[in-house]
């Protein structure tokens, strides 16, 4: 279904962003028929250059990040069509006269203004908005992270975008709130009636959250090594997929709805401070590998840094649900393999039946992934088949999300349903200002602690499952950490 006629603002509008998701994202709603005839996306940045060489760089990009069957050349076009740049630098208040003339040609339009630039801009170009007019009731603003540096910063940026937007017209994006699986976790434990009743401290024994990715930092060294794996990846995709997991069933599926059920979790997070944060983080860094992969010092350029490249922590929530379940996070960057997933672990049977047999009993999995094969899969004991003894086999049962959908659908990226989102005015899969806050209330006290000790992070190899500290932090609540597999 086609969404309303808007206009895309990109501020950033030749950069990484905006080249890489962004634009192929649009493209492929595009070419599916959900942007209506009238909607234009106008590029901001301040290399000087025209439409016609924007449009050059789209093209390149779009042929780049879009698969060569997708490129539909009826589709290509209409979308380059579409495409204006201008050039401003937005600190210069004479530049934004252009912007307003270029809207003001379709006031009936939605104005999405996506601030595709670095966190310094943010405040500044909301101002001037503010300040030319736009910041009208028909406009949204999008913005992504980093969303502050920590507590402090982040209410400065939240009070200084409220003091020009709505929250209601504020859409700050988590891309892992659009990602399929992530949506499939609520219509998995609100749809179903199987699953709720085992959603708690009776039936689990813990819940592990997995961010595995085999790349290091590569060029994004500058950027990554003033924030690291907690800022980077923790502080937000990772607590938002735990908030989902561990959420009470929200009223109704509406956006304030459930992220006031988001914050009560948040809230809830018990305070790792002190001493603790030796016991339940773990910090590592990458080391070399030959002389072709660099360590993680060599890449960012700073032999002295303490920022790590993987983290592990256990995370408890002091509620009534999951009083006494630990919710193990850990993700990094040069691990073993790409993954990205929840599993939640039950308890084992009360009492088994079998007594001593070969092959024991395992704990009952449901493993949430969210890529790559994205899919569900319970893990259940079974006999194994034959009429030798009474053996067990744990299989896993499987439902992989394209399987069924035919050879040709593919999985859409997260900007695809966010960017609709936006212009639909729908925040369901958007943070309240009060919920990254609370986030950074409970990840402030633990970096601070990491400071204080003056502690490196422990050196892993490149490819491995990271350090093994991670594997005692584990080991001494007689635990294992799932394998990273693909
Ligand atoms: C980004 C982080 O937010 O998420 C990157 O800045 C990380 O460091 C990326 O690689 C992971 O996203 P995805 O969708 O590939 O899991």
């Amino acid at each position: 279904i086609p969404v309303d006629p808007f206009d895309l603002v990109i501020f950033g509008g030749t950069g990484d962003l905006a080249m890489r998701k962004l634009l192929p994202a649009l493209f492929r709603r595009d070419a599916d028929g959900q942007i209506p005839a009238t909607a234009r996306i106008l590029g901001l940045a301040r290399t000087d250059q025209d439409t016609e060489s924007f449009k050059a760089e789209a093209r390149a990009a779009l042929h780049k990040h879009v698969a060569v069957d997708e490129l539909d050349s009826i589709a290509l076009e209409r979308f380059i069509e579409r495409l204006s740049y201008l050039h401003i630098d937005v600190t210069d208040a004479r530049a934004w006269g252009e912007l307003v003339s270029y809207l003001n040609e379709r006031p009936e339009h939605i104005r999405v203004y996506y601030l595709a630039v670095g966190p310094a801009l943010f405040g500044p170009i909301a101002q001037g908005l503010a300040q030319v007019g736009l910041a009208t009731t028909k406009a949204r603003l999008v913005v992504e992270k980093p969303l502050g540096h920590d507590l402090a910063s982040a209410m400065t940026l939240n009070r200084e975008l409220s003091s020009v937007f709505n929250e209601k017209s504020i859409y700050r994006i988590d891309h892992y709130l659009g990602k399929e699986t992530v949506q499939n976790l609520m219509a998995l434990r609100f749809a179903n009636a199987l699953f709720e009743p085992l959603w708690n401290a009776n039936r689990i024994d813990h819940v592990q959250i997995t961010a595995s990715e085999s790349l290091g930092v590569g060029t994004r060294g500058s950027y990554y090594d003033t924030a690291g794996a907690i800022r980077d990846m923790v502080q937000n995709h990772l607590v938002q997929l735990l908030c989902l997991l561990a959420m009470e069933p929200p009223y109704k599926f509406d956006a304030d709805a459930l992220r006031d059920e988001k914050l009560k979790v948040l809230r809830s997070l018990r305070p790792i401070t002190g001493r603790n944060v030796l016991t339940n983080t773990v910090r590592g860094q990458y080391l070399a590998h030959g002389p072709d992969a660099p360590s993680y010092l060599q890449e960012v350029g700073n032999p002295d840094s303490k920022t790590e490249s993987y983290v592990a922590i256990k995370a408890e929530i002091d509620n009534w649900r999951w009083s006494g379940v630990p919710f193990y996070l850990r993700t990094g960057k040069k691990l073993r393999a790409q993954m990205t997933e929840i599993a939640v672990v039950f308890k084992e049977p009360a009492h088994s039946v079998f007594g001593d047999l070969e092959t024991p009993s395992m704990p009952n999995v449901l493993s949430i992934r969210l890529q790559p094969d994205e899919g569900l899969q319970l893990v259940i004991m079974t006999k194994d088949p034959g009429p030798g003894g009474f053996r067990l086999r744990a299989i896993p049962l499987d439902m992989t999300f394209a399987e069924g959908r035919g050879s040709n659908w593919r999985m859409p990226d997260a900007y695809e349903r966010l960017l609709m989102d936006v212009v639909r005015g729908n925040q369901t899969l958007f943070m309240r200002g009060d919920e990254v806050e609370a986030a950074w209330r409970w990840i402030d006290p633990i970096i601070e602690a990491w400071e204080a000790s003056g502690l490196r992070p422990e050196g892993y190899d490149p490819g491995s499952r990271g350090p093994i500290a991670a594997v005692e932090m584990m080991a001494r609540d007689g635990r294992r950490w799932r394998e990273i597999e693909v």
